[in-house]
């Protein structure tokens, strides 16, 4: 049992590769979370196939899903945790929805909006639940890394 009254939350923050083949694109949007969000740990990673394919499991057997995997590994990406009340339907709605030519009409302000290519090529991740954001920090920063970012 936690006495979270504020509702503080941890969330996991995916760059997709797309955004950094561009080092200051990459500067623009890490700045605009760091004046947003406490960045609790960051990491840079290059994803092997099966750790893709794990990572999204929840959408293997879709038809998008190959092509999902390919645009993950297809060069490094940075993991970062953030923390803070909400954060995670707070980053989600800094990050927009999941197409971004759909997000440049109805939200041009979201970072899918401004950054993603296309559907699959959206830039960004976000954990979608406080379930989700735990195995999904897990999965970066280890077991019961929601927790520790909880209590620092
Ligand atoms: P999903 O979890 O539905 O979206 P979100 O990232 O907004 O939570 O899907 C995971 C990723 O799969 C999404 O970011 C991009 C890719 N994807 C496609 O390529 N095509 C699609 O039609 C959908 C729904 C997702
Ligand atoms: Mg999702």
């Amino acid at each position: 049992f936690s006495h979270n009254l504020n509702a503080v939350e941890s969330t996991l923050a995916l760059i997709k590769p797309d955004l950094l083949a561009d080092p200051q694109q990459v500067k623009t949007v890490e700045n605009e979370i760091q004046q947003r969000f406490k960045v609790s740990q960051r990491k840079q990673v290059f994803w092997k196939t099966e750790e893709a394919q794990n990572f999204y499991q929840e959408h293997q057997g879709k038809l998008f899903f190959n092509r999902l995997i390919g645009y993950m590994t297809s060069g490094p990406l940075i993991a970062l945790a953030l923390t803070g009340p909400h954060v995670i339907s707070e980053w989600r709605l800094l990050m927009g929805q999941t197409r971004p030519p759909q997000m440049r009409v109805l939200k041009p302000e979201t970072l899918r909006a401004r950054f993603g290519l296309t559907d699959t090529r959206n830039s960004f991740h976000g954990s979608d639940s406080v379930a989700s954001a735990r195995r999904e920090l897990a999965f970066f920063f280890g077991p019961d890394s929601y927790d520790r970012f909880l209590r620092v």
